[in-house]
């Protein structure tokens, strides 16, 4: 079977309901980066970061996988299906997506500030934490989020993957964060690649398949055009 890297962003996940980031009224206009999503904001303010965590983990039980979600699921009887996510929800591996990769974290999950860096998944009904929750060690736990000014330790893995595409896949993101942003430029030459964004997005390769549409819709068109 032929490899399908498909690499996705906060625009999957708009469909059932969580906010993106970058477009109009999305979070980044709602909260500063520097107050709630980098290191130094960890260390000055615990309590408000804690809160901005918590309330996206809330936001996590109120809604399902979409349509995009679930094609990218059925794609995986004729593919081998890898996805390269920037998301930090669970929406992929709720629809029963069998590999992703989570460049930027996960929210259902916390890690202890001690040298073993030992992760912690929560059930959901451990999603409220708070700011001085400790592991069993003793250690402080602080969200599993790559913040701003941090190392991408899943890039490694991620650029293989997209090495090895036979044909490579972008939803719903606007390729402005890096180092994911510069996943498309270890694709192979000839391998076909498709974008699905309602927005055009900037610079990008010249043979890509660019479908202008809402993931749902543009996830469907492509199954329709890999069946052929
Ligand atoms: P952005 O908010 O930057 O971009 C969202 C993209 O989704 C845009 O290109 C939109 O046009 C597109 N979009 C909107 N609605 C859509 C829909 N219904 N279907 C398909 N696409 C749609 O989000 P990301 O590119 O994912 O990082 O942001 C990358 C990273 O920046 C995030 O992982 C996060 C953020 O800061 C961290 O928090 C570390």
């Amino acid at each position: 079977m032929k490899n399908l890297i498909v690499l996705t962003g906060a625009g999957i996940s708009a469909e059932s309901g969580l906010g993106t980031f970058r477009d109009s009224g999305g979070l980044w206009e709602k909260y500063r980066v520097e107050e709630v999503a980098t290191p130094e904001a960890w260390e000055q303010n615990r309590a408000l970061v804690t809160d901005f965590y918590n309330q996206r983990r809330k936001q996590l039980l109120t809604v399902e996988p979409n349509e995009a979600h679930k094609i990218l699921v059925q794609l995986e009887d004729f593919f081998n299906v890898q996805i390269i996510t920037q998301n930090v929800d669970n929406l992929h591996e709720r629809a029963g997506s069998s590999h992703v990769l989570h460049l930027h974290g996960e929210l259902n999950k916390m890690r202890s500030t001690g040298p073993d860096a030992e992760v912690f998944e929560l059930s959901p009904d451990q999603y409220e934490v708070c700011p001085d929750d400790v592991c069993p060690k003793g250690y402080l736990l602080r969200p599993h989020i790559v913040w701003f000014g941090e190392a991408v330790p899943e890039i490694e893995p991620a650029i293989q993957f997209v090495q090895q595409a036979d044909i490579f896949v972008v939803i719903g993101t606007s390729m402005q964060v890096y180092p994911a942003a510069g996943l498309i430029h270890y694709v192979k030459n000839n391998v076909p690649i498709y974008v699905i964004d309602p927005h055009e997005i900037d610079h990008l390769p010249l043979n890509v398949t660019y479908l202008q549409c809402g993931a749902g819709v543009g996830a469907k068109q492509l199954f329709a055009l890999l069946k052929n």
